[in-house]
């Protein structure tokens, strides 16, 4: 099955050498084709160029210079007249399977109770689990379903979904197989993520040791029996799991292949950033509270430093240094933290404006903060990420915009008008 779109107004995130990340300066480059096509064979980007070679490209035109005659090789041609077209997101940090939403915590946020005490007083994470205990799989499923179609009517293409509402070895293991299911049945690049220390359940309160006990003895080995989890997380946190909880977990995730990628820094300068450095955790995520010494930490690492610019635009934290990150050499990811208490929206576009808006990043480095270092946070950077000969054709085509910098820019407003997945329009 070959699909060409012609007439692109300008193609974005062209990569003739694909690279797995962007670090520093790099973020700052972005090409691009004005007035392109693309040429997608099967699932994966086949060819791409300006329009005026559209008849010298070999892999659609054989031998004829005629573009009549090469059109009629191809069995779908969409015409994106006045239209950009992207790589898909990535989405690399997400808790798409939950049972309830929390308004009513959010309103006593706004009455003056910080999310700690919320949580203190058995709120937040634990108000999750017990509504989440409560659903049946199936439920679970239909609910996190229907989230990630609006996810991907947004332009995201690959995501990363998380457990951690079950804090039971029960409830757990049927978050992991929803995640599962939707692995299976959708269109999506999904990867899984095994956080059972995501929170302390209330009878564990003040020997939460036994609680790690517990995720380390029964759950690790009885997920990774069932291969539920591509990666280990833990809330390495003030309030939630210390240092020494978190090296335990990740010791025993590694044993059983789960690759570490962790919460860490949101509250406090928690040593959550040193600890994932050096368990070698493909990434570290929130760090709204970073001191020099864990930007100095993180250099030279194969970790992604991953900013969640929902969950401090939703609880009004400080703001993650990630400028200072990148005038410092290194790469910077940004994700949604899609979750029911402290991030509930899964658009992507919007993460590209506040990357902007609040983080002053350029638009370019705010592209590859939400595609290319994404899709590295989740070990998919070889396949996704940019528009790349031989990657996958997850991608989207915009409605009619007057630039690239009108993507970020124009927040609020879905810019997405046709996704592509796999190669076929959704
Ligand atoms: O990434 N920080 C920890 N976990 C989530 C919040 C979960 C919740 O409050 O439900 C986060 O922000
Ligand atoms: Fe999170």
């Amino acid at each position: 099955m070959k699909t060409l779109i012609k007439n692109i107004k300008e193609l974005v995130q062209v990569e003739y050498r694909p690279k797995l990340r962007a670090q520093g300066k790099e973020m700052s480059q972005m090409e691009t084709i004005k007035d392109a096509y693309l040429l997608i064979e099967d699932d994966k980007i086949k060819a791409f160029g300006p329009m005026s070679q559209l008849t010298r490209c070999s892999a659609l035109s054989g031998n004829s210079s005629n573009l009549e005659e090469v059109l009629n090789t191809v069995d779908l041609v969409v015409d994106a007249t006045g239209r950009m077209v992207f790589p898909s997101f990535c989405d690399s940090h997400t808790h798409l399977v939950y049972a309830n939403s929390r308004e009513l915590e959010f309103v006593d946020k706004i009455r003056g109770l910080s999310y700690e005490e919320i949580a203190k007083r058995g709120g937040g994470i634990l108000n999750s689990a017990k509504a989440t205990a409560a659903a049946s799989e199936e439920e679970l499923y239909e609910m996190a379903q229907r989230r990630l179609d609006e996810a991907m009517r947004l332009g995201t293409g690959a995501i990363e979904i998380k457990s951690g509402y079950g804090l039971t070895t029960e409830s757990e293991l049927k978050l992991l197989r929803v995640i599962r299911r939707l692995k299976e049945n959708s269109p999506m690049t999904i990867k899984s993520n095994f956080l059972g220390a995501h929170g302390i359940p209330m009878e564990y309160r003040g020997h939460q040791e036994d609680y790690v006990d517990l995720v380390i003895n029964e759950m690790i080995p009885l997920v990774a029996a069932e291969g539920l989890a591509d990666f280990i997380d833990v809330f390495c946190d003030q309030g939630f799991f210390t240092c020494e909880d978190t090296e335990r977990i990740l010791e025993a995730g590694i044993k059983y292949g789960m690759r570490p990628k962790i919460h860490a820094n949101e509250m406090a300068i928690s040593g959550g950033v040193q600890v994932g450095v050096k368990y070698g955790a493909i990434s570290v995520d929130h760090l709204e509270q970073m001191g020099d010494a864990e930007i100095e930490c993180l250099k030279g690492t194969e970790t992604m430093p991953t900013v969640l610019p929902g969950c401090a635009f939703f609880l009004n934290l400080p703001l993650s240094p990630a400028r200072k990150m990148i005038d410092a050499g290194l790469p910077v990811a940004m994700a949604s933290d899609y979750n029911p208490g402290t991030s509930p929206s899964n658009n992507m576009q919007l993460i590209l404006s506040m990357a902007c808006i609040r983080y002053r990043l350029t638009p370019e480095e705010a592209f590859n903060a939400t595609t290319i270092n994404t899709a590295y946070a989740m070990g998919v950077s070889d396949q996704l990420g940019s528009i790349a000969v031989g990657k996958k054709a997850n991608l989207y085509i915009t409605k009619p915009i007057s630039s690239y910098e009108y993507m970020p820019y124009s927040f609020g407003e879905n810019k997405v008008e046709t996704v592509f997945l796999n190669g076929k329009k959704i």
